[in-house]
Formats: structure tokens, C-alpha cells, sequence
């Protein structure tokens, strides 16, 4: 029936006809909106300031490091920070005469010199930092060194500090009296008894605005982990952390309203350097994730940290440094401050096991680790801990 071929014919038609337009809304789609997978970003360096959380984000680079067999920039020889206090110099890393400018992540502490740094990371690596509410940074840092930094030695609590530094605080003692005033100012490479010159400020956060690519604000820490996850565009596992390297809250001093106000004031750099950065992480925030993405996603990190804690700890918790059953896993005690740690549960399987004793290595022990697994014909570091030999009390791979 031709009839019947015809409208077979058309139906044939119109069906391709469809099929053309579908693959053309799909191209077009394509072409408009192409769907990029980015890619992890691997060449990282980390600015890592003092009583600032960034133990934790250590820890999280160290973690990342081992993931992808990345090279870290370590502290040569016995240091365990690249050259802290001094001025960081491009020697100040382990093995940099051979390995020259190919490492791939750098977090120990150090003081900023952005041409040496240059030297040890590749020309693409991105940079970033952390900065805390100089008030609440002060008086951690007060606690912490209490016992190290002139300043703050002879003066009954942080509340009679701040009421006259300048009583305390000798420029002669320059060289330990950093932590006492304007340390982030510090940190970045700048003089911390600078005067507060509003020129002066505005070049320096030019300048660090230049160098870095992004800064943090430790006091939003898990949005901070979100934006650092989108930036670098790394797995949510990337970012989950155990809080290191915290006091116990019975170590923290009571500031008066007063001695906040003064803080604003004795340390007017690290402060406006604070204020100025707190707001582009909100906006940068807003420009990117937006505030309702980032809320689902920072709730996502909170119930992943959650099962994390679940299946690792002990405890639930950080606990104090008394009750830290494996003393390997001590971190280092400074000061008036009682530093926590964590207990791991018996009877993990083995790859649980080695997760979750990266999650609360401290500081120390994982530099020192990682020196070992990265140069193994170098003689170990002695770390200035109760237990010498770390390795032989874990159950860690040790290096041949
Ligand atoms: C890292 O190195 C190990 C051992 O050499 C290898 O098995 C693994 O596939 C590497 N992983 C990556 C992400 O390159
Ligand atoms: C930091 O930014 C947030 C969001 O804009 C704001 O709520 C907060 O008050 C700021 N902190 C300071 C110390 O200005
Ligand atoms: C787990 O590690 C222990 C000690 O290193 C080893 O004796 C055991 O065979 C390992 N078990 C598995 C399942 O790999």
C-alpha cells in the first residue's frame, strides 16, 4: 500500500528529523557549557603561621603528599622547621642541591621569602596561607610561649601583658619576642614593630596579595577546608582532619573587654592584615561556592569527620597529654599549655590502621616520618620529644 509506505516514510522522517535535533541541543549544549574535570592541583606550598590551626593543614598536606607520591620540601639535616625564625633560604630544604626546583609541596614552618621559595617549587605551584582573629591568636600564643618569649615571662597573665606591654616587650629581645606581637605580620616576611602606616600597610597587602593565591581564615576552619577542596579542586577526604595540635580549654586564659581592645591596637598589623583578608574570603566565597552550596558542603566534611572519629578513636575526642596511652603519638608540650592528642581504637584491619594514624600523627612525627621514607640514606631526626625513636613504637612502614 503506498499509502502506507508514505506514512511510514514520513514517520521514518520525522524521526530523524527529531534525532538530528536532539544531537543538535546536545552539541550545543556541549559547546556552550562544556564539562571540564579539573584537575587536582599537585604543586602546593603552604604558608604555615603560629596558633593558627595549621598543624591541622600540615597534617592534610602531609596526607596529600603520600596519596599522590609527592615530593615534600622538608628541613634539612636535624631542623624540624625550614629555618624558623630566620628568613627562609632555598638551602634550609633537604636535598635542594639535587633536587633543585622540583618539590612539589612545602608546609613546614618558615618565614616568607618569596625568591627562595621560588627556587625550591615550580614556577606553577599555587600558594596559600591561614590567618586567626589576632585576639584569640594573642592569647593562645601567650599560653603556648609563656615560659619561651621574654615578653610574656614575667607578667602574671595575658590580661596584666596587655594592660602594659611595652613593660614586658624589649626590642633588644626581638629574636624570641615575635610571638608577642603582630607574629602573622611576622610569619609573611615583614618587620613586626613596623610602624602602622596606612601606605605602608596597603603595599604590604599588595604584596601578599601577589604572592598568594588564597588565604584562609582559621576561625571559619571548615568553610576554609570547602574553598581549599573547590580552589585546588582535591577530594573531600582531602580536607577531613582531626583538630591537632588544640589545648585543653582548662589552659585558656580569660580575656577582658579591655584587653581585646588592646589587642587591637598592640598588634594594629596583624589586625588589619586580618580584617582585610577576612573579607575577601567571604567574598571570594560568595564569587565561587556561594553561601548555601558551602553550608551543604561544609555539613557534608562534618559527617564525614563524624564516621572518620567513629572509626578510628578511642575516645570520640582529643584527649589530654596524660591520658595519650601510645606515646608515640604525644605531641610536643610547650608552655602553660596542656596540648591534646588522641587514642586510637585496638583491632583496626591494617589499611584502616595506617589511615587512621596519619589523621593524628602531630607535627613533629610526621616530618620526621616522612624524612626517613623520603631520604633514607640520611641519618634520622632526633626529635626534641620524650620518645627518640618514633618509628619503632608504631606499626608505620619502616624504611629500608
Ligand atoms: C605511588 O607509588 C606507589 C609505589 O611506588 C604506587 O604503587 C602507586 O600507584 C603510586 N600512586 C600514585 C598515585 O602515583
Ligand atoms: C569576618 O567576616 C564575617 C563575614 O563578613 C563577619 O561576620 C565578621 O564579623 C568578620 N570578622 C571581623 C573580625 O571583622
Ligand atoms: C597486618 O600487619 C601485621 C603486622 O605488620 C602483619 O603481621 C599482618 O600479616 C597484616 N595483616 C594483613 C591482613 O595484611
Amino acid at each position: 500500500n503506498p499509502l502506507k509506505l508514505f506514512f511510514l516514510s514520513r514517520h521514518i522522517k520525522c524521526f530523524i528529523i527529531f534525532c538530528l535535533c536532539l544531537g543538535l541541543i546536545f552539541l550545543h549544549k556541549e559547546l556552550l557549557m562544556p564539562y571540564k574535570p579539573c584537575r587536582a592541583k599537585t604543586n602546593v606550598m603552604f604558608l604555615k603561621t603560629h596558633k593558627t590551626a595549621s598543624s591541622t593543614v600540615l597534617n592534610i598536606m602531609f596526607r596529600f603528599a603520600e596519596r599522590y607520591n609527592l615530593t615534600v620540601a622538608l628541613p634539612a639535616d636535624q631542623l624540624v622547621h625550614l629555618g624558623y625564625p630566620k628568613t627562609f633560604l632555598a638551602h634550609f630544604v633537604e636535598e635542594f642541591e639535587a633536587i633543585g626546583q622540583n618539590y612539589n609541596i612545602m608546609c613546614n614552618h618558615l618565614r616568607f621569602n618569596p625568591s627562595e621559595v621560588k627556587k625550591v617549587m615550580a614556577a606553577n605551584t599555587f600558594y596559600f596561607s591561614i590567618l586567626r582573629n589576632p585576639i584569640r591568636l594573642l592569647e593562645s600564643s601567650y599560653v603556648y610561649y609563656k615560659d619561651n618569649v621574654p615578653a610574656f615571662r614575667f607578667s602574671k597573665d595575658v590580661n596584666e601583658f596587655l594592660a602594659s606591654p611595652m613593660k614586658y616587650y624589649h626590642l633588644e629581645h626581638y629574636k624570641k619576642n615575635m610571638y608577642a606581637r603582630n607574629i602573622m605580620w611576622f610569619d609573611f616576611g615583614y618587620d613586626n614593630n613596623a610602624e602602622d602606616n596606612k601606605k605602608y600597610i596597603q603595599a604590604v597587602l599588595k604584596e601578599i596579595e601577589q604572592n598568594f593565591h588564597l588565604i584562609l581564615i582559621s576561625d571559619y576552619f571548615d568553610e576554609s577546608m570547602i574553598l581549599l577542596k573547590h580552589t585546588l579542586c582535591w577530594d573531600l577526604d582531602d580536607v577531613i582532619y582531626f583538630k591537632l595540635n588544640s589545648r585543653s580549654q582548662d589552659t585558656v586564659q580569660t580575656l577582658t573587654p579591655e584587653s581585646e581592645e588592646r589587642i587591637k591596637v598592640w598588634c594594629s598589623l596583624d589586625w588589619k592584615l586580618y580584617l582585610h583578608f577576612n573579607q575577601s574570603f567571604w567574598r571570594r566565597i560568595e564569587e565561587t561556592i556561594g553561601l548555601k552550596e558551602l553550608e551543604k558542603e561544609v555539613n557534608r566534611l562534618r559527617t564525614r569527620q563524624k564516621e572518620l572519629m567513629d572509626t578510628c578513636l578511642l575516645d570520640q575526642e582529643a584527649v589530654g597529654k596524660d591520658d595519650i596511652k601510645n606515646k608515640a603519638f604525644l605531641p610536643y608540650q610547650s608552655g602553660d599549655a596542656n596540648i591534646l592528642g588522641y587514642n586510637l581504637k585496638q583491632d583496626l584491619d591494617n589499611m584502616t590502621l595506617r589511615t587512621c594514624q596519619k589523621m593524628v600523627m602531630p607535627e613533629l612525627q610526621y616530618t620526621s616520618y616522612l624524612y626517613t621514607v623520603q631520604h633514607p640514606h640520611k641519618k634520622r631526626k632526633i626529635l626534641p620529644l620524650p620518645l627518640a625513636s618514633f618509628q619503632e613504637k608504631t606499626q608505620l612502614p619502616t624504611p629500608n
